[in-house]
């Protein structure tokens, strides 16, 4: 615990500015959508899952699609999240982890693609304004951590549940680092890190950069097509602000607020 002090005091330091005035800032570390298709698949599953290597350029290929679209940086393939994310999936429950990641859930899916797919259309929900944008809902919650500017890894596993704990098909799930869908006051972290899709579209998505990251490494700076400015708030999406014990999977108990870190923050400014 002591040791990790000057770990916490530095990152907290690292905050935007801007941020020194809010009162409090809530992390969203999961979303909960209910998406998911009714019915089992019958078919053979895909060899977007089966495939080791195919599953993880499809998971790359789709989200960075999305992130391309929407300015973001590609992500790349982190297996400490993929380890985290295969672990989570082997116990078949249709509820978020509480991990340290941000994470997006997904049942029943044929294969990887509509499943991300599932998760970026919720675009379509979500009204980009910068002076009062949609922020955190659970019907777009998918979409804002799947663009979300300040995360640069993602790391997916999937379990055939098969019926177990009532989970039926396949259970993809995916984490992301840093983790996103982080609410300031009035949505800024929102407005700075979920930008309107480019007006090209896909054109000029490369997908060999966007699925280079599959084999694992760091991304690299010629494959980020991403804006300058785009923001990470570091201090909360390091994850270690939370004190409290997350709130259980309640439509309303998604909210943790973190007052733990405007405490922390001002224990780290005093120290300076
Ligand atoms: C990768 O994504 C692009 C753009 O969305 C798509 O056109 C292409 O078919 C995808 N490639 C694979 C192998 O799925
Ligand atoms: C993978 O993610 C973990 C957990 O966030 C992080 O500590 C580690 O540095 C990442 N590895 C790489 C190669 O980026």
């Amino acid at each position: 615990m002591l040791t990790n002090l000057p770990l916490r005091a530095t990152l907290l330091l690292a905050l935007p500015l801007r941020a020194f005035g809010q009162d409090t800032v809530t992390v969203i570390r999961t979303t909960v959508t209910q998406t998911f298709t009714a019915a089992a698949s019958t078919t053979p599953t895909s060899p977007q899952y089966i495939n080791s290597l195919t599953f993880r350029e499809s998971i790359l290929n789709s989200t960075n699609t999305y992130r391309y679209q929407h300015s973001a940086s590609y992500v790349y393939w982190n297996e400490t999240l993929a380890r985290y994310a295969q672990s989570y999936s082997e116990n078949c429950q249709w509820q978020h982890s509480h991990g340290p990641y941000g994470e997006n859930l997904a049942r029943g899916y044929p294969d990887v693609t509509s499943a991300v797919d599932a998760w970026g259309d919720e675009r379509a929900l979500y009204e980009f304004s910068t002076t009062d944008p949609t922020g955190f809902t659970e019907a777009t919650g998918h979409f804002t951590q799947l663009v979300w500017q300040g995360t640069q890894a993602t790391g997916c596993g999937w379990t055939d549940c098969d019926g177990r704990n009532g989970l039926d098909g396949i259970y993809l799930v995916c984490e992301y680092w840093p983790v996103g869908n982080i609410v300031g006051e009035d949505n800024m972290f929102f407005v700075e890190n979920v930008l309107p899709e480019r007006s090209g579209g896909s054109s000029g998505f490369n997908e060999l950069e966007a699925t280079r990251g599959a084999t694992g490494g760091t991304p690299t700076s010629t494959s980020s097509p991403s804006k300058s400015g785009a923001n990470t708030p570091s201090a909360t999406s390091s994850g270690e602000s939370i004190g409290a014990p997350m709130a259980e999977v309640d439509r309303k108990g998604l909210l943790v607020t973190v007052c733990v870190t405007l405490a922390a923050l001002l224990f780290g400014l005093g120290m300076s």
